[in-house]
């Protein structure tokens, strides 16, 4: 195992900076992980653990290690009257399970359909859309304890989830790396198309009993439609998480702004869309010479090309502070600023 110096972590970040990491390897097995744990530079530099990079702003060179988890593979463990449980390796590339599970007719993940990254960063963040979360198919997980270098294994529970949370992000931060996850995915088929553009795009479809694979076919085309490819232009999605206000200060923001949406989270908070009160400040579409903000979503930041992770930063903290004076409510990033 040798480790690369200097390269480019341009590739490497659906955002598209040109940042540099002082060392790079790519691990395919837990056996060349391990190796490459034993390594002194990996010991004793700082390390970041890549999957696809879509939830990643690099403002600044890497000065340390950083591993790209490649560990591939998708088997059926085994099928039970009401679930079959699949185990992915950290390195497949999200979509691609997600057409595995279409393919072999289990349900679960057909709403999560083209979300950019990894298997393996998918619990981290609890990555979820249209009404469906990671936590909701996941059985569990095996992750590399990087101090001690042993395989640990997480059930649901152990994980925490919370929305685009998990105790990886909190608690055990740093401390592990994900090379497998194990789903527990739908024989029989349960449809989640509560989710308002859903139902319309499937009647724009004139699909009248949707499948699974409808449903898949109606996110995709609601992403394309709204959220801007990375390989066309460079994004990490979200860039900030929705906020959970109480209703108190829902109520009182709704006597003057009549059109704010929500939807309900406990009897005593709501979420506010931060789409929405970042357009209302008149950020939607801004371009500021090559970055800006997504003119279809306003929650998506984008670099055209070439702009600096830091100029980038500088404007979601300009989005924060002006949602703050308008509205009193106080946004953060899902995305992993670096
Ligand atoms: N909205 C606006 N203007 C905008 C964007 C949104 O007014 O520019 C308002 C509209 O009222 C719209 C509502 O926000 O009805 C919801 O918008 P959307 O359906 O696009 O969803 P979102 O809340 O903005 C979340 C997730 C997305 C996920 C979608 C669909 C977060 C931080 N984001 O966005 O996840 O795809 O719901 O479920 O929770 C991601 O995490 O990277 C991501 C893309």
């Amino acid at each position: 195992m040798k480790l690369q110096s200097g390269i480019s972590l341009k590739p490497y970040n659906t955002f598209g900076i040109d940042v540099k990491a002082r060392f790079f390897a790519r691990f395919d097995s837990m056996a060349k992980l391990q190796q490459l744990l034993q390594m002194p530079e990996v010991k004793h530099l700082p390390m970041l653990i890549l999957g696809g990079g879509s939830n990643l702003l690099f403002t600044g060179d890497f000065d340390g290690v950083v591993l790209q988890n490649n560990i591939k593979g998708i088997e059926v463990l085994r099928e039970e009257e009401v679930y079959t449980y699949v185990k992915a390796g950290g390195g497949e590339v999200w979509h691609e399970f997600v057409q595995f599970a279409l393919a072999q007719n289990l349900g679960g993940v057909e709403n999560l359909s083209l979300i950019p990254g990894t298997v393996g960063a998918a619990p981290l963040q609890n990555i979820g859309a249209y009404g469906v979360e990671l936590k909701d198919v996941f059985y569990e997980l095996e992750a590399v304890h990087l101090p001690s270098g042993e395989i640990h294994t997480f059930d649901n529970a152990a994980c925490s989830f919370g929305y685009r949370e998990s105790i990886f992000k909190n608690d055990l931060k740093g401390q592990y790396i994900v090379t497998s996850v194990t789903f527990r995915l739908h024989r029989q088929h349960q449809l989640n198309t509560s989710y308002g553009a859903i139902k319309t795009t499937l009647d724009e479809m004139q699909v009248q009993e949707p499948t699974i694979q409808d449903v898949s076919a109606a996110v995709c085309h609601i992403r394309q439609s709204k959220l801007p490819d990375p390989k066309q232009i460079g994004n990490a999605g979200s860039f900030f998480k929705n906020p959970e206000i109480p209703v108190m200060q829902y109520e009182n923001l709704k006597a003057q702004f009549p059109d704010i949406p929500s939807y309900p989270v406990t009897p005593t908070t709501v979420k506010v869309p931060a789409g929405w009160l970042i357009e209302q400040c008149g950020w939607k579409g801004k371009v500021i010479g090559n970055y800006g903000v997504h003119k279809n979503q306003a929650l998506v930041l984008v670099n055209y090309g070439g702009a600096s992770g830091d100029k980038i930063r500088q404007l979601a903290l300009d989005i924060i502070q002006s949602v703050k004076d308008k509205f009193g409510i106080q946004l953060h990033p899902e995305v992993n600023i670096l």
